[in-house]
């Protein structure tokens, strides 16, 4: 376990530690999802005024929520790129990749190009870490230091991205960010980049749930430990429907809740995250998983 500490992100940056330590947590439990050898060695790495859990002893009832969601939507992502892949995608695009560890801890065969994108400061955070463990990724790994609301495109090029190449695109934890220009930017640039059978997954949160969880105090305590108002980092702004942008670009799109994805991996959210009528799990109930394979 490395030892060095390095300088975290500021603002946005941040919020990619919340989600590797619930997936640190979620890999403590006996009843995990999912194990990611890498992020304790994040949390471990990083110059952060607070504690952030690593394992489950440690947290309360509210985090064995965060680290359970984690635990499904990773596996989520996982199944996603596995099945592309088998499928002929030889390139795979991480859109607000964070502190996942995908390039490194998915077994990659085949040459594989994983191109990660992110803020410059989360990645130089992330490559300090890496670098200090001596990891070595099984693809060809491509650090993309770009702002997804700016020319992300013309940085995923510059790095070696080849459109002539069958794609899989994963946004996991990066919608609430985006404005809704922002999303429809993104989405555009996804498109523009994509050959015919080319997939993508995005995790869903309807702009009206956002709104909702921005004022919920789970929300509130994840920004307190942090010491950033995620609050004011999503944006709920009314938007066209997502499902609807990619359809009328000629992806075939499906669509998973988060319970249903729980449910089929054997870990029902109704114990764990249910109160009938309370507007939390409400909205959890509408959260999901884009999925969308292009087919013109
Ligand atoms: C909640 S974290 C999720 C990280 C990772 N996908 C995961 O699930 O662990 C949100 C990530 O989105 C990134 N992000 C948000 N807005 C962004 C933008 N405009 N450009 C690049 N990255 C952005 C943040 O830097 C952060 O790493």
């Amino acid at each position: 376990m490395t030892q060095t500490k390095f300088d975290v992100p500021v603002s946005v940056g941040l919020t990619a530690f919340a989600a590797c330590s619930a997936r640190a947590v979620e890999g403590s439990r006996p009843d995990r999802l999912m194990e990611d050898p890498f992020a304790a060695a994040f949390i471990h790495g990083a110059k952060l005024d607070t504690g952030l859990p690593l394992t489950v002893g440690e947290v309360d009832q509210e985090s064995m929520l965060s680290s359970r969601f984690a635990g499904v939507r990773t596996r989520v992502f996982d199944d996603f790129l596995r099945e592309a892949v088998d499928d002929g995608a030889d390139q795979v695009v991480i859109l607000a990749a964070g502190l996942d560890a995908r390039a490194f801890r998915m077994p990659w065969t085949g040459g594989i190009d994983v191109y990660e994108v992110d803020h410059p400061d989360v990645l130089d955070f992330k490559d300090a870490v890496l670098g200090d463990l001596g990891a070595e990724p099984p693809c060809r790994r491509h650090v993309v230091r770009a702002d997804l609301a700016g020319d992300w495109g013309s940085a995923l090029a510059a790095a070696g991205f080849d459109p002539r190449r069958r794609t899989a695109w994963t946004a996991e934890g990066l919608l609430p960010y985006l404005g809704a220009r922002e999303e429809g930017h993104l989405l555009r640039t996804i498109g523009a980049r994509s050959l015919p059978g080319s997939r993508v997954c995005l995790e869903y949160m309807p702009p009206d749930v956002v709104a909702t969880f921005r004022d919920h105090p789970r929300l509130e305590a994840t920004s307190d430990t942090l010491g950033v108002p995620i609050r004011e980092m999503w944006n709920a702004e009314p938007r066209e429907d997502t499902a609807g942008l990619l359809r009328a670009s000629g992806w075939r799109v499906g669509f998973r809740s988060l319970g249903d994805c729980a449910l089929s991996l054997g870990t029902p959210l109704g114990d764990e995250f249910a109160t009938p009528g309370d507007d939390f799990t409400d909205g959890m109930a509408r959260c999901g998983y884009l999925t969308g394979e292009l087919t013109r």
